[in-house]
């Protein structure tokens, strides 16, 4: 299959990209390269596997010919970001989204993959564990755009044009262009640079996860399954096993991490709260057995913090923290007000090549 994926250049873009590869399909990357610059280790980009430079608010028809099938995960990928400009928050991930979509469609690309988030619950009212047809109740901008984005495109579907919504769970595990900015990877990230176990809440919030490379599966499994098993389907990506109280994923670090001491910090002010159902994606996409539980995840994180011997000035580079890269391209004037790179300024030429080269249990 001829496959072209948006956000290539990102936490779970670029390991996909080698997925796919791997699995024998034919992949184009396409990224503007927010964080182009941060590199935690190294990670082989396949050598046929072409990337294209650009914003996907300004792709063209061209862009999109002889596809097979269109993977988007170029967005502005979490809440602080939304909350940070809602109008580039709406612009990209909606409209930019959208935009996308339609010249997918008019190009003639069959399957188009959108990797929504469980955010879209919210908080629990209701249902205990929320299914693929429970109210969706986004309490963000970010959230907002992906209920936003799922309507739109589902009006599109039609006989040559096959969408499939992605609920992802929170995501954990290493990627060469880490973020340290979810649950996971930075309570194990402060836990081995400083120590200390930070909760930064009552603990009380039910949040599911699942691991960056079984999202990569769900994705594959939709691109690889018949049609009528995926034609404008929702799925909750993750296990119905992997939902967590924020306190159950501290105790986790704590036994991975044992010399630590538990603090507890103030809220983050992140107010969601939910459990999913994940018995759809388990019983209906062919071949999709996630492979993780958060306890793997957590080791296998701290292995890759001691393999690159992981400093505090690694942990904290301001590219693994979505916000603090954004910020400091608009402070350093590399990207307007509408987060388009300035005249003459490219993103940072990718820097992987430098970074330390490690083993992560082969996991792509
Ligand atoms: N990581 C998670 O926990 C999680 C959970 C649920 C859903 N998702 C969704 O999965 C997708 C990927 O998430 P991620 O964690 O890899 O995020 P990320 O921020 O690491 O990657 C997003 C990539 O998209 C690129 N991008 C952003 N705006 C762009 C634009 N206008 N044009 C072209 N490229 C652009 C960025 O440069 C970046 O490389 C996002 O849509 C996100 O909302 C992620």
């Amino acid at each position: 299959m001829k496959i072209l994926v948006t956000g290539s250049q990102g936490y779970i873009g670029y390991p996909l990209v080698s997925m796919l590869h791997a699995r024998g399909h034919t992949v184009t990357g396409l990224d503007t390269g927010y964080y182009a610059d941060g590199a935690l280790y190294a990670m082989d980009w396949p050598e046929s596997v072409q990337q294209i430079w650009k914003d996907i608010r300004s792709v063209e028809p061209s862009d999109l010919e002889g596809f097979d099938a269109v993977c988007h995960l170029a967005e502005l990928s979490n809440d602080p970001l939304g909350k940070h400009n809602e109008a580039n928050t709406y612009a990209i991930n909606h409209a930019g989204s959208v935009h996308l979509a339609q010249l997918a469609k008019a190009a003639g690309v069959e399957r188009f993959v959108y990797t929504s988030s469980c955010s879209v619950y919210g908080v629990e009212n209701g249902d205990a564990f929320k299914t693929e047809t429970s109210p969706v109740h986004p309490l963000t901008a970010y959230a907002r755009c992906k209920v936003q984005v799922e309507a739109d495109l589902q009006a599109m579907a039609n006989d040559t044009f096959t969408p499939t919504f992605l609920r992802n769970a929170t995501a954990y595990g290493p990627s060469p262009r880490q973020r340290f900015d979810i649950v996971l990877n930075n309570l194990t990230g402060v836990a081995w640079t400083t120590g200390v176990i930070n909760m930064r809440s009552d603990g009380t919030p039910w949040r599911p996860l699942v691991h960056i490379a079984d999202i990569g599966q769900a994705i594959a499994c939709v691109l690889e399954a018949p049609r009528d098993a995926v034609h404008n389907e929702v799925f909750n990506v993750g296990h119905s096993d992997e939902n967590y109280q924020v306190r159950d994923i501290v105790d986790i670090v704590a036994q991975t991490l044992p010399k630590c001491d538990v603090s507890m910090g103030n809220s983050d002010g992140d107010d969601r709260s939910y459990r999913v159902s994940f018995d759809k994606i388990a019983t209906h996409l062919p071949g999709f057995t996630p492979a993780y539980t958060l306890r793997d995840g957590a080791q296998q994180l701290v292995d890759l913090y001691a393999a690159i011997d992981l400093s505090p000035e690694d942990f904290t580079f301001r590219a693994f923290t979505r916000l603090k890269q954004l910020r400091h391209l608009i402070e350093t004037n590399q990207i307007d007000d509408r987060f388009f790179w300035r005249d003459g300024v490219e993103h940072a030429e990718p820097a992987i090549s430098g970074a330390p080269r490690v083993s992560v249990n082969s996991l792509y």
